[in-house]
């Protein structure tokens, strides 16, 4: 990786990618790109940033052969609930997004790291140990145009030996930027709602169980990956990640050993909860440990402790706010 190109940098994703990026390969080495503006400084100064709009082709190689591109980490996308409501500009961003970045790989001679996820998988595939490969008959749009991007990736991979890679992420949570629209958000309001108010109320059901990943554990999976040995991958498009599985309500009673009068009550939206009931409990990662090597470093534990501390740093503890 010489010169990297992220796309979706203001993202969940992307915003904390983009500094890890920096901090490995050197600040001018990686050109953050979104159609917003990043209101965090050290994203918006820390290096080169562009406006691109992945439905713009033109946009995208101008930018590539402006900054000699060698690898791209494409990263926006719209989440699997508000692809439920949108399901037509998600199958745009989604597909014909990721289509333009192939291509502009493909012209330019790049590498290219595609984020899919569980989502790609539906009511039909094995809840429990979710194998590497399996039945995938997604029942959401953002489903639908993950199984599509593994496919296409890897036939870009195939038909004109374009280094492409993937993970299929579990649910992922971070204190730095918020997820949008996605159905494992829950996992990270709970925090701020906690520290904000000591009580949050969940959408999904207490029994709902699904694998789950700290953020700093995906970012170096990401660059893992794309740093591996490429002799040593049988599979491309996309290896099953992750880290931990909880419901709801483990999560809750993890919370409460940091903050003991800390409630939760429950709101179902059976829309959200749908999704959730269509993924895996949990999936087998053992491809992705023996391909690469991949091995998370954070459990429900340490990430809860991590999470609680860096958040109260922002918004403080329930106790202190009283105070205040
Ligand atoms: N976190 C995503 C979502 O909930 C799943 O990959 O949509």
């Amino acid at each position: 990786m010489k010169k990297v190109l992220v796309t979706g940098a203001v993202g969940q994703i992307g915003s904390d990618l983009t500094i890890a990026l920096r901090q490995k390969y050197g600040e001018t080495s990686v050109v953050a790109s979104d159609i917003r503006m990043p209101t965090d400084i050290s994203l918006r100064d820390g290096g080169p940033f562009e406006f691109v709009d992945c439905l713009d082709p033109h946009h995208i190689t101008r930018v590539m052969q402006m900054h000699q591109v060698d690898t791209i980490f494409h990263l926006a996308a719209i989440l699997s609930a508000v692809g439920e409501s949108k399901p037509t500009q998600a199958w745009q961003l989604n597909m014909n997004g990721l289509y333009n970045l192939l291509e502009a790989a493909r012209q330019y001679g790049c590498s290219l790291f595609f984020p899919s996820s569980i989502g790609a998988f539906g009511p039909s595939t094995p809840k429990d140990n979710t194998p590497q490969e399996t039945l995938q008959r997604p029942d959401t749009m953002y489903g639908v145009t993950k199984v599509a991007g593994e496919l296409l990736c890897d036939y870009y991979h195939k038909r004109f030996e374009l280094d492409t890679r993937g993970l299929r992420f579990p649910g992922l949570i971070s204190y730095e930027t918020e997820p949008g629209g996605g159905t494992t958000d829950y996992a990270v309001e709970i925090f701020i709602e906690a520290l904000r108010h000591g009580q949050y109320t969940c959408y999904l059901r207490e029994d709902t169980s699904l694998d789950m990943m700290y953020m700093p554990d995906a970012i170096r999976a990401m660059m893992e990956l794309m740093e591996a040995d490429p002799d040593k991958l049988k599979h491309r498009n996309a290896f099953n990640v992750t880290a931990m599985n909880f419901t709801p309500e483990k999560l809750a009673a993890e919370i409460k050993k940091h903050i003991p009068d800390f409630k939760i009550d429950y709101s179902v939206d059976p829309a959200r909860q749908a999704i959730a009931d269509s993924w895996p409990n949990y999936m087998d990662d053992s491809a992705a440990r023996q391909e690469w090597g991949w091995k998370p470093e954070f459990l429900i534990e340490v990430m809860t402790g991590d999470m609680l501390d860096k958040l109260s740093g922002r918004i403080g503890r329930p106790q202190e706010q009283k105070t205040r």
